[in-house]
C-alpha cells in the first residue's frame, strides 16, 4: 500500500509509533502484512526487501507495495545502522 506520504519528519513520526506499538497500519493488502509485522522482522535482522518478502511474505504477490517495503528497509537502516556482518543469512 503506498500512501503517497513523503518527507523524513513524517516517516520518522511514523517509525516512532510503529516501534512503539502505537500504530498497526496494514502495508501488504494482498497478504495481511501490517507495519508492525516488518517493523518486528527488520528487528530480527532482516536488511533488505527480499529478507521482508521471505519473514513476512509482503511484496510477493501483486508487489504494490514493494516500494512501501523499500523505504521502510532504508529508513530503519538510516534510523539502526549495524554492523554490516549482522546480515541474516538466509
Ligand atoms: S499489496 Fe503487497 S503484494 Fe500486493
Amino acid at each position: 500500500m503506498c500512501t503517497g506520504r513523503s518527507g523524513s519528519l513524517l516517516r520518522t513520526s511514523l517509525w516512532s509509533k510503529a516501534e512503539t506499538g502505537m500504530t498497526d497500519r496494514l502495508v501488504c493488502a494482498c497478504n495481511m502484512v501490517s507495519e508492525k509485522e516488518i517493523v518486528q522482522a527488520l528487528k530480527k535482522g532482516a536488511t533488505e526487501t527480499p529478507d521482508i518478502q521471505r519473514i513476512t511474505q509482503a511484496g510477493t504477490s501483486c508487489g504494490r507495495c514493494l516500494m512501501t517495503i523499500d523505504r521502510m528497509v532504508e529508513d530503519y537502516e538510516r534510523m539502526h545502522p549495524r554492523d554490516p556482518q549482522g546480515k541474516l543469512g538466509f
